[in-house]
């Protein structure tokens, strides 16, 4: 395994720490698409053009929400480890290439929030499982939308039965769509089911029950068990819009680690959250969406939240396939 070096006045263990809690993050189909340059007064966080979905992500735009939940991880166990992260996001000629250089901005003692999230990280996950019939209590559903604007974000929650049908309808538009795209339908199925021992994709124990197009709420199919008869999906689950504020790289980045904040705070308050990222791939159902929310918010991502059973953790890529080289500028 390569060595992890010192950065940041932290010593290699820590360092490694960090870079681990980074790497826990959720990517679209667990591809994980971020690398890391460790150098002694920054760490860089790079894209990984090689793990890449074109088909289903043309724009990179998911793959800037990926490594933007990197970023926040990093930031938290960064403040874990006694470090104030100084954040530069597209830092162009300072790093060609770099999504974003974390420095050193001082020392910080971290707060039981933080603490909190921290101990989340290896905590969350995607939940593809039903829900229990139960409603979300409002003081945690603000809880997350307070986790979003705190990462200059919005949370949209959809609440009226109207604005439900509406986005069911878009889920499910967007999803036959997808479902006729065979380049869409290759790359998930290259990263489903993968063999015990592989470092990414989604394992069968992780995919939930096989989704029925009739489903109230349309989930992406990763070839889970087939469902027992009378055993359904919860009906009432609580749906919620990420936002950017801004389109592009820089809103896309925010919106990860907004996305990032929300799904450990909903952790930290027991709930389980999945994704339903057809309706925000597919470019004109995305349109769509971003004019029924009114046209200026800019949709990120969906998500599914609600209370259920725990799920085993997805694997992840040894740190080794993830460090960039010091001299190393592909990217
Ligand atoms: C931007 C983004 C979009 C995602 N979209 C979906 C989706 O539409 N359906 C789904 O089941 N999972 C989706 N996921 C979840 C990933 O498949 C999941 O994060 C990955 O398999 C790693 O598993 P973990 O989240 O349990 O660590 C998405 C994740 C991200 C970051």
């Amino acid at each position: 395994m390569a060595e992890v070096p010192e950065a940041l006045g932290l010593a290699p263990e820590a360092v490694q720490r960090v870079l681990e809690a980074a790497s826990l993050a959720p990517s679209v189909h667990n591809a994980q698409p971020w690398r890391f340059r460790v150098l002694p007064d920054r760490i860089e966080l790079h894209p990984d053009p090689r793990r890449r979905l074109p088909a289903t992500d043309p724009d990179d735009r998911e793959l800037r929400l990926s490594c933007g939940a990197a970023l926040f991880n990093l930031r938290l166990a960064l403040q874990g480890e006694g470090v104030r992260p100084l954040v530069s996001m597209l830092p162009g000629q300072d790093a060609p290439g770099a999504l974003a250089i974390v420095r050193r901005g001082g020392t910080i003692e971290p707060d039981d929030e933080q603490r909190a999230l921290l101990k989340a990280v290896p905590r969350r996950r995607t939940n593809r499982r039903p829900f229990h019939e139960a409603r979300v209590d409002p003081r945690q559903c603000h809880a997350l939308v307070r986790a979003a604007e705190l990462e200059r974000s919005w949370l949209h929650v959809v609440v009226t039965p109207q604005d439900r049908a509406q986005l069911k309808k878009f889920v499910k538009q967007a999803h036959e769509i997808q479902l006729r795209d065979e380049a869409v339908q290759a790359e998930l199925a290259s990263f489903t089911g993968h063999r015990p021992g592989s470092t990414d994709g989604i394992p069968a124990a992780s995919a939930g029950v096989r989704p029925e197009l009739q489903d109230e709420w349309v989930f992406r199919d990763f070839q889970g068990p087939e469902r027992l008869p009378g055993k359904d999906y919860e009906s009432d689950p609580l749906v919620v819009v990420l936002c950017s504020f801004y389109d592009g790289p820089l809103g896309d980045l925010q919106a990860g680690q907004a996305m990032q904040r929300v799904l450990l705070a909903a952790t930290v308050h027991g709930l389980s959250a999945s994704f339903l990222s057809q309706p925000v791939e597919v470019h004109s159902v995305r349109e769509q969406l971003r004019r029924s929310l009114g046209g200026v918010l800019v949709p990120q991502t969906v998500l599914r939240l609600g209370y259920s059973t725990p799920v085993a953790a997805t694997p992840r890529r040894p740190l080794s396939e993830l460090l960039l080289e010091p001299d190393d500028c592909r990217s």
